[in-house]
């Protein structure tokens, strides 16, 4: 118990808890059963490092700061006084900035244009679902990879991949050196469409991953989660991409704002949970829950993972009331971790978490 208390993490969760709650004594009181879960359930994010940071270490700010957050030493979630300023020699230009030098040299610059473009977008939330897992990572594979994007785990994600492919051209001319990748729209688009849900927490963002080389074969099949399979292969393709139960059972909570169409086409744009839009915890009470409510659809490997034996008590401790904030810490630490799978040069991205929209309350 006492190394739990100690950890910056735990801190950092339990006074997010206090400032949730009006009343002191309520907050103690779910601080000490917070911590009793957490000691009796081995709660526990992944720690292990990605890439250049697993193998030279942290040589650079950006670095430091993307190893703290992997190691569950700083949080992943970024509050809303965080945000970008454009130089003043872009700002001068007026509509004439985004073409001006001083922007190719701020590698933030370009995105302070792309992100409004993106947050008016209706489709945005359909970025949430990032071939990440499966295939080669953060790296745009899943739209520039020969075959992803008609994989049947894929279908649906066309027109998502087409409007991507239409910022990059759109925008691309306008970045510094490294361009505007497909790689880095996909992950900012992820990021943008996560704080635009009511609830949806502010995830530090990074640029500056390089696509895929189109001319590297796809990886190979089967390497999607199924909606069909049992938890112990779910668990094993999470930990086999450096999850662990906690962190995968946070982040299927992106169902809190995901539509089916292809799972059962007899119940296509079915949500799955009745809160549709809201990044909130409803998902993990009604799946629990016997059977889904009227209008929702549930997903086989999501009421699987409610009930099986190794994360039902993680898929409970989100269903109960009061989880919000528990788990959209948890979400946004393992999702931050998503976003850069695959990704080489960690050292060499740049912070640019201040272009994203403000995160809303809940409703
Ligand atoms: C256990 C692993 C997972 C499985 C088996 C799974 C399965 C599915 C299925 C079957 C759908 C419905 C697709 C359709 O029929 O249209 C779906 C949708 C979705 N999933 Fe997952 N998922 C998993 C994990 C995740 C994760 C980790 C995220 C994000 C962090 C995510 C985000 C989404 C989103 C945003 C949608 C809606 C897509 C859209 O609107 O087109 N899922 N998922």
């Amino acid at each position: 118990m006492l190394r739990l208390v100690l950890s910056p993490l735990l801190l950092g969760a339990l006074s997010s808890i206090v400032y949730a709650y009006p009343g002191f004594h309520v907050a103690l009181h779910d601080i000490h059963s917070y911590a009793r879960r957490q000691d009796g359930i081995g709660n526990s994010h992944s720690t292990v490092l990605l890439a250049d940071l697993a193998a030279n270490g942290a040589t650079t700010p950006a670095g430091e700061t993307i190893r703290n957050i992997l190691q569950n030493t700083a949080p992943a979630v970024v509050d809303n006084s965080v945000v970008y300023a454009r130089p003043d020699a872009v700002a001068k230009a007026g509509e004439g900035g985004l073409n001006s030098e001083a922007c190719r040299q701020d590698a933030c610059c370009v995105w302070s244009y792309i992100v409004p473009a993106m947050s008016t977008s209706t489709i945005v939330p359909a970025f949430a679902r990032d071939g990440s897992v499966g295939s080669g990572g953060a790296d745009g594979s899943i739209l520039l990879s020969a075959g992803e994007l008609q994989r049947s785990e894929n279908r649906g994600m066309g027109d998502y991949g087409n409007l991507v492919l239409s910022w990059r051209d759109e925008f691309g001319a306008y970045a510094g050196p490294g361009g505007v990748t497909v790689a880095d729209l996909i992950q900012v688009g992820a990021m943008v469409a996560t704080v635009t849900c009511p609830g949806g927490p502010r995830i530090r963002t990074f640029v500056g991953r390089p696509d895929v080389d189109d001319r590297v074969p796809p990886p190979a099949d089967h390497l999607l989660p199924q909606p069909t399979a049992n938890a112990s292969t779910l668990v094993a393709m999470f930990a086999a991409k450096t999850f662990t139960a906690t962190d995968l059972v946070a982040l299927v909570g992106a169902h809190t704002v995901s539509r089916q169409y292809f799972a059962d086409p007899a119940y296509a744009g079915f949500p799955q949970d009745t809160t549709d839009g809201v990044f909130d915890t409803a998902f993990y009470a009604e799946t629990d829950a016997d059977v889904p409510p009227a209008g929702v659809y549930r997903i086989a490997s999501d009421g699987v993972l409610a009930r099986d034996a190794a994360t039902q008590t993680l898929w409970q401790d989100y269903a109960q009331p009061g989880a919000q904030t528990r788990w959209t810490d948890a979400y946004a630490t393992a999702y931050f971790r998503l976003s850069l799978l695959g990704v080489q040069n960690l050292n060499g991205l740049t912070d640019c978490s201040g272009v994203l929209p403000q995160s809303k309350p809940l409703p």
